[in-house]
């Protein structure tokens, strides 16, 4: 028999049977009826998901690819972004705009930290000419595993009375933590298949405001694959330029279906408990978190790995020992810390179950750890006594 896994990685996550089971359609005529009809409905689901009425496009990408998309249909060469810089991640969405011939100022924060808002808005006050054109940050690091107040990132904003474009990478919190796409004026979010949305990695989604269409009407960078306006002339009749990965808009239909029913408010719920649980758990065993729990993310931890216990050991104990497959640490984390996804289909007693597994790995490899601890505090969080 093969061995039960549980992917506790940031992402690809667990996918549902019932998704699974979708995905199991025969291919169909994608410039058909039927299909134009599932995209049409797809799209009207996924605006409730982004909390927007702007409007939605799909790419047949990873998630990098539609960060790419944001960068090369709203700006032109020369021109100058604003990159928070706070981790693996967000440096990508930096270095795409630079490959691009787009000037990119960093706005370094610690990589255990949120985007500071008054550091923010300092600068932002400081651009009298308003040469900034966009800010790029990440709604969810996750390779810090650290949440930003993107509500306080549009207050700073305005605050500083500033036009900038705010283009946010939601990769790993669409569908896990809420980000109210106009209620904050996020102007580009982009988000991915295989995170909160439970599906295989392939299908990138992005909602654009009026305000970057108005972006795009002036960007110069080259774009054929990426173009906005031609994948918008043809979404509207529920196709596409090129052929779509029909199988994951199969899957996708099935996973709004499953979020919907549980609805979006039950879902950021569950996850924000279950990673309030996962935290105390951790600390009740007698390690370290990362982040802070005020910025801490809803959909991954990372746990500071003692400095006489091996990263590598506890990542390869995990998996061959207990069949459960975390992250390492990423860049300058690298060997620090490890990362466990809490996203998508996951419920309490998963949390339980990987307590457990993490218990047994340290105690296994000579750690002095509380055993029982972790799953007890996590018991008592979710239990609520
Ligand atoms: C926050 C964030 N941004 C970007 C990416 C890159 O996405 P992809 O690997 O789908 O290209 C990831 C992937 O983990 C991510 O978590």
């Amino acid at each position: 028999m093969d061995k039960i896994t549980h992917l506790q990685i940031p992402g690809p996550t667990n996918i549902p049977d019932s998704v699974l089971r979708a995905f199991s359609r025969p291919n169909i005529k994608h410039r058909g009826e039927e299909f134009s009809e599932l995209v049409t409905d797809v799209i009207e689901d996924l605006k409730d998901l982004f909390m927007t009425e702007n409007e939605i496009l799909t790419f047949p990408s990873s998630g990098s690819g539609t960060m790419e998309s944001a960068i090369v249909n709203t700006l032109s060469p020369g021109d100058k972004v604003l990159a928070i810089s706070q981790g693996v991640f967000s440096n990508r969405f930096g270095d795409i705009a630079e490959d691009h011939g787009v000037e990119v100022e960093r706005l370094e924060v610690d990589w255990n930290s949120a985007v500071n808002l008054t550091k923010l808005e300092d600068r932002l006050k400081k651009d009298v000419d308003k040469t900034i054109k966009t800010i790029l940050l990440p709604h969810n690091e996750t390779s810090t595993a650290i949440t930003n107040d993107l509500a306080g990132i549009r207050e700073a904003i305005d605050n500083a009375n500033h036009p900038a474009l705010l283009v946010v990478d939601a990769i790993s919190s669409m569908g896990a933590i809420e980000l109210k796409t106009d209620e904050w004026g996020v102007d580009i979010v982009v988000a991915s298949s295989q995170k909160g949305l439970m599906l295989s990695p392939g299908l990138s989604i992005v909602s654009i405001s009026d305000k970057a269409w108005e972006a795009v009407k002036t960007s110069k960078l080259s774009k054929w694959y990426w173009d906005y306006e031609s994948v918008r002339e043809n979404i509207h009749n529920g196709r596409f330029p090129y052929t779509p990965p029909q199988t994951l808009y199969f899957g996708l239909e099935e996973s709004l279906r499953l979020i919907k029913e549980e609805g979006l408010e039950n879902v950021f719920k569950r996850h924000a408990t279950l990673a309030t649980a996962f935290r105390k758990g951790i600390r009740g065993m007698g390690l370290e978190l990362f982040a802070a729990d005020e910025i801490a993310s809803n959909s991954v931890t990372s746990i500071c790995i003692p400095e006489e216990v091996d990263a590598k050991a506890v990542i390869n104990t995990l998996k061959e020992d207990y069949g459960i497959i975390v992250g390492g640490g990423l860049s300058k984390l690298s060997g620090k810390i490890f990362r466990v996804g809490h996203l998508g289909a996951i419920y309490n007693v998963d949390i339980i179950g990987i307590l457990s597994g993490i218990e047994m790995t340290f105690t296994k490899l000579g750690y002095n750890i509380n055993l029982g601890q972790g799953i007890k505090a996590a018991q008592k969080s979710l239990l609520k006594i």
